[in-house]
């Protein structure tokens, strides 16, 4: 499968797909990421208001069934994600003044990324900071932005690393998808945070849910990236619009032509199950058959 096939062409490269109970509950789905898959992401499991929608009170069920999944099959995981404006209870929300934001972060992150430390299978990757930029590459309006401003980023990655030493550690975003003034930001602020402070992040991730066409600015996008202070980037949550195969194609062999690039993500296997069902954006159809797209990404490796 995917996985067989990047690994023999670049050893260093994983195919992931987002994964949760919900869809390993599928057999069909869960035979095609056995034999294409080598990586799995939790599409909801670890989000903030799944594991502590209260304050303290921490629920890690689904995402504990993700990471026994994963470690019984051999799949890397990339945790996703600590600090998000979206999928955010709100009694974070909530929260005014900075002690207290600074502790719920700390303690958010010791407890979820603290779970999964050392482990065999132990989670590869962390999503630590997710969306934080508007479009024109300032830092979007959040709780985060509003009450701590730009130390947040510090403050959640120095938690990251604290919880799981061995963690690649991850700022990621959307919409990264040419060389536009989101890219900008991202390179700006991921630079300015690594000359303060020096490894704290570790990785840039580039989720790619694009429309077709955008393909071909991919390699570009992956240069920039590549030349932040960064010791990798990957693409963490790639669909595109009608999955055409050219363009499925040119966003594989980007990640394969950047030195850095050290595995692609697609955000689902079967179309049923996607987010932008409607577009069919995926690899796999309804039936979990291998669509165009499949079978000429894996013609080019
Ligand atoms: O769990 C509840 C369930 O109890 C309730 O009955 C049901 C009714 O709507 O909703 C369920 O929650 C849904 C959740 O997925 C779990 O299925 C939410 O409504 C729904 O909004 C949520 O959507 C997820 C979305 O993130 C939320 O922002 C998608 O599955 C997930 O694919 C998507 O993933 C994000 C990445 O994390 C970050 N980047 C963008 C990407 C696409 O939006």
């Amino acid at each position: 499968g995917l996985q067989e096939k990047l690994s023999n062409h670049s050893g260093k490269l994983y195919f992931g797909s987002c994964a949760d109970p919900n869809t390993l509950n599928i057999a069909n789905n869960v035979n095609v990421l056995k034999s294409d898959f080598g990586c799995v992401t939790p599409e909801n499991s670890m989000k903030w208001d799944a594991t502590e929608p209260n304050r303290g009170s921490f629920s890690y069920g689904n995402a504990d069934t993700l990471v026994n999944w994963a470690t019984s099959n051999g799949k890397l995981i990339r945790g996703h994600t600590l600090v998000w404006h979206s999928q955010l209870p709100g009694w974070v929300s909530n929260i005014n003044d900075q002690t207290t934001l600074r502790s719920v972060i700390e303690n958010h992150i010791s407890n979820l990324a603290g779970r999964y430390a050392g482990k065999l299978y132990a989670v590869r990757t962390w999503d630590v900071c997710n969306e934080i930029f508007e479009e024109n590459g300032s830092l979007r309006s959040s709780v985060f932005q509003r009450v701590l401003g730009e130390s947040f980023v510090t403050i959640a990655f120095q938690a990251a690393r604290k919880a799981d030493s061995k963690a690649v550690l991850y700022i990621n975003d959307y919409n990264l998808d040419s060389v536009n003034a989101k890219v900008n930001g991202m390179i700006s602020l991921v630079n300015r945070v690594n000359t303060a402070t020096p490894n704290t992040i570790d990785g840039i991730g580039t989720q790619m849910h694009l429309q077709g066409g955008q393909g071909s600015t991919a390699q570009a996008v992956l240069t920039a990236l590549a030349g932040a202070s960064v010791k990798e980037v990957a693409i963490t949550e790639l669909d595109i619009a009608g999955a055409p195969a050219q363009d499925y194609n040119q966003v594989v062999q980007a990640c394969v032509n950047t030195p850095k690039c050290v595995g692609v993500t697609v955000w689902g296997v079967s179309d049923t199950n996607s987010w932008r069902s409607g577009t069919s954006p995926l690899l796999f159809d309804g039936s979990y058959k291998p669509k165009a797209a499949y079978n000429t990404i894996i013609g080019a490796l």
